[in-house]
């Protein structure tokens, strides 16, 4: 697979795939204006790897991202397109990139749409990705567009529900999104300063990293207790369930749900939407292709596709730790 482009890049497409994220809007703009600026043509996709099967696009100019950079979701609207995992998906966008002659596409979004970029990109299809998703889960990139103002309802959420469950002494279980990923949930667990926290990346015993935490929280004159679900661990109605049953304190359980895949992106969302569309358009004009940008740290770089697909992002354990510490 080609990591350079064997022709100048004149006329790319941009798109957002997968679950929305907040701060989609201020990465399409970048791209668009640095595409402006670079005098690169720019056609903006709708509905993903949907809107490209069906050539669902149009020419986009500064003009056209005006006043969407405080705005979530995406204007280009998103999509879970299946037939985009088939072969003959893959083939029919290729022929879609042809007709409407492509010479590269900017595809902004998570895992799976990475996972579609990189089966164009195998079969000549030019392409550069920007990771978007609430989940910060992509292995290459510190940060994922999204994830702040993700974490930043949860917190906000959780500020409120501790109110109520502190006047109420009861025990609140607070479902988060993250897919199989522990990101949102730890973190908001630090930033929230919930009891208990629970992620899909380490098991856990409901007797004592539960019952027996709340417990111990209960005899030290606490009179509010937070459990942080993520949703890669599932089942929280019953456990708020069995655990109400096991101690007798009244639980409650809350799934926060798609509240935390809107609202106005947070400046750090905005800036690293700016800053990562700017270097994908930045390493088209200079021919690199097949590339995911990466943040690394404060920096953004590029990473082979390829790679960057390979490569795992484990929990910190120093934040596990500290979380452990903190806590109760
Ligand atoms: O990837 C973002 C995300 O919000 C995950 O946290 C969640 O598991 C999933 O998308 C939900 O997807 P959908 O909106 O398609 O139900």
């Amino acid at each position: 697979m080609d990591s350079v482009a064997n022709k100048e890049i004149k006329r790319i497409g941009v798109l957002t795939s997968g679950g929305d994220a907040p701060g989609m809007n201020a990465a399409i703009r970048a791209v668009v204006r640095a595409c402006t600026y670079y005098g690169i043509q720019v056609y903006g996709i709708r509905r993903g790897y949907r809107g490209l099967l069906d050539g669902d696009m149009f020419e986009m100019n500064a003009r056209s991202v005006s006043d969407i950079i405080y705005r979530g979701g995406t204007i280009l609207q998103t999509a879970r397109c299946h037939s985009f995992r088939e072969h003959e998906g893959i083939v029919k966008g290729k022929k879609m990139t042809e007709i409407f002659q492509l010479d590269a596409l900017v595809v902004i979004g998570g895992d799976g749409s990475f996972k579609g970029a990189l089966e164009l990109a195998r079969e000549g299809v030019p392409v550069i990705g920007i990771p978007g998703t609430i989940d910060n889960d992509i292995g290459c990139s510190d940060y994922t567009i999204g994830f702040d103002t993700a974490m930043n309802t949860v917190r906000d959420a959780i500020d409120k529900i501790k109110d109520t469950a502190s006047s109420h002494e009861r025990c609140s279980f607070v479902e988060v999104m993250g897919r199989n990923a522990g990101y949102i949930a730890l973190n908001c667990s630090i930033a929230g300063g919930a009891e208990v926290c629970l992620v899909p990346e380490k098991p856990y015993s409901l007797e004592v990293d539960v019952v027996r935490r709340i417990i111990a929280c209960r005899n030290r004159g606490k009179h509010h207790y937070v459990v942080i679900v993520a949703e890669g661990v599932g089942g929280t109605l019953e456990l708020a369930q069995q655990v109400k049953d096991i101690t007798g304190i009244e639980t409650t359980a809350t799934i926060l749900g798609h509240i935390q895949r809107g609202g106005s992106p947070t400046v750090k969302d905005r800036v690293m939407a700016g800053k990562m569309g700017v270097k994908a358009v930045l390493a088209l004009k200079n021919g690199e292709i097949n590339k995911i940008v990466a943040a690394q740290g404060e920096k953004c770089v590029t990473i082979d596709i390829e790679e960057a697909l390979q490569m795992k992002k484990e929990l910190d354990e120093d934040m596990l730790l500290a979380n452990d510490i903190l806590n109760v």
